[in-house]
């Protein structure tokens, strides 16, 4: 069957069109209108200046997955939509226009997750992979363990008690001055630098699956400012390589103690974190030596998207979700 799918949760307008049958899960259409321009002239995400854009882009996108998939809305046989989390102006501006397309073309409407969203992601780059496993969600606004039980059930099992690692990675990124959003230029800065030249504090919380990444910020901000006050040069380059490995080998270190809980041989990540190349080959090496197998989606598939909440909406629709009108969104 098609589905039509829809992401406003943040700072991407996203529609897509995904074949998805028992045996195989296609991507027809990807279509991405991204506002980080708009939003980079201020420094972050504006709500209401991202609500006024998801709803100037929403029907152009929508004629432009249908027409790259070569697909009517006469043949879609659910329309997917993420309800939340997310900033709610930015979230009930795809939800209400799913809502109508729905309720105008009598086609079934189903509410998506954005976290259950960005797990499914990896539906698509592994036509095999099926739960139940653990997976670990990095984005701007989570960083949490879960098990995934099934398709449409899961459970958290630990997550940071306050910031998220990808608002971390863009609040340094601003204060050393890089391109908005961070986390990318801080990806590539890291390559270059010496990963132990700056000790920070680690965000892991001892025996526990929870991380705290509030005073990891706050320590290399002040680290930053110091430097400035004393005249002393920034090496940004190791600012970004030390902090990086502070943050991926806390993570790592709770994936061991995560799979042995769950039980699971098998470890996938996901979210717009999930694109660091760190991170990727830190979780990929101590999956390796817990034997288990890592999963993490194309590039093109870790940030905000719309195929991956067709992905989850297919899941969900088979279990059954249904939405009418009365169908709102939740900030989290
Ligand atoms: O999942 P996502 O697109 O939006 C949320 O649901 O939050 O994640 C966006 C986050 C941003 O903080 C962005 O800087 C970060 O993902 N990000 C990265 C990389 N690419 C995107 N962080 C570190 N390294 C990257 N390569
Ligand atoms: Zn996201």
């Amino acid at each position: 069957m098609y589905i039509l799918a829809f992401e406003s949760s943040c700072d991407e307008t996203a529609c897509s069109v995904c074949e998805m049958t028992e045996g195989k899960r296609i991507i027809k259409s990807n279509i991405i209108a991204s506002q980080v321009a708009t939003h980079a002239l201020y420094g972050g995400v504006v709500p209401e200046i991202a609500s006024r854009a998801h709803i100037e882009a929403i029907s152009k996108i929508t004629y432009e997955a249908l027409s790259v998939a070569g697909v009517s809305l006469k043949e879609i046989g659910a329309i997917a939509v993420t309800n939340g989390p997310g900033l709610i102006g930015a979230l009930l501006v795809a939800v209400n226009f799913a809502k109508s397309l729905a309720f105008a073309y009598n086609i079934p409407l189903v509410p998506v997750d954005h976290i259950k969203g960005h797990i499914a992601s990896n539906y698509m780059t592994y036509q095999e992979l099926k739960p139940p496993f653990l997976a670990l969600v990095v984005s701007g606004g989570h960083t949490s363990f879960f098990d995934v039980k099934s398709y449409t059930e899961l459970k958290e099992i630990g997550s940071t008690l306050d910031d998220a690692a990808g608002e971390c990675f863009d609040k340094i990124g601003r204060v050393m001055g890089l391109p908005y959003p961070g986390g990318h230029a801080m990806d590539l800065l890291a390559r270059e630098g010496d990963k132990n030249a700056i000790r920070f504090p680690s965000p892991s919380i001892n025996d526990t699956l929870n991380l705290s990444f509030s005073g990891l910020k706050t320590s290399v901000i002040n680290y930053i400012n110091t430097q400035r006050q004393k005249d002393i040069e920034l090496v940004p380059k190791d600012i970004a390589a030390s902090f990086t490995r502070t943050v991926v080998d806390a993570i790592c270190s709770k994936i061991g103690s995560a799979l042995k809980k769950t039980g699971y041989d098998k470890v996938v990540l996901a979210g717009g974190v999930s694109a660091n190349s760190h991170l990727r080959a830190g979780v990929l090496a101590e999956c390796k030596k817990f034997g288990a197998e890592f999963y993490a989606p194309e590039l093109s598939l870790c940030g905000d998207n719309a195929v991956m909440i067709g992905a989850q909406g297919y899941y969900e629709f088979l279990n059954g979700v249904r939405a009418d009108e009365s169908l709102n969104a939740y900030p989290s």
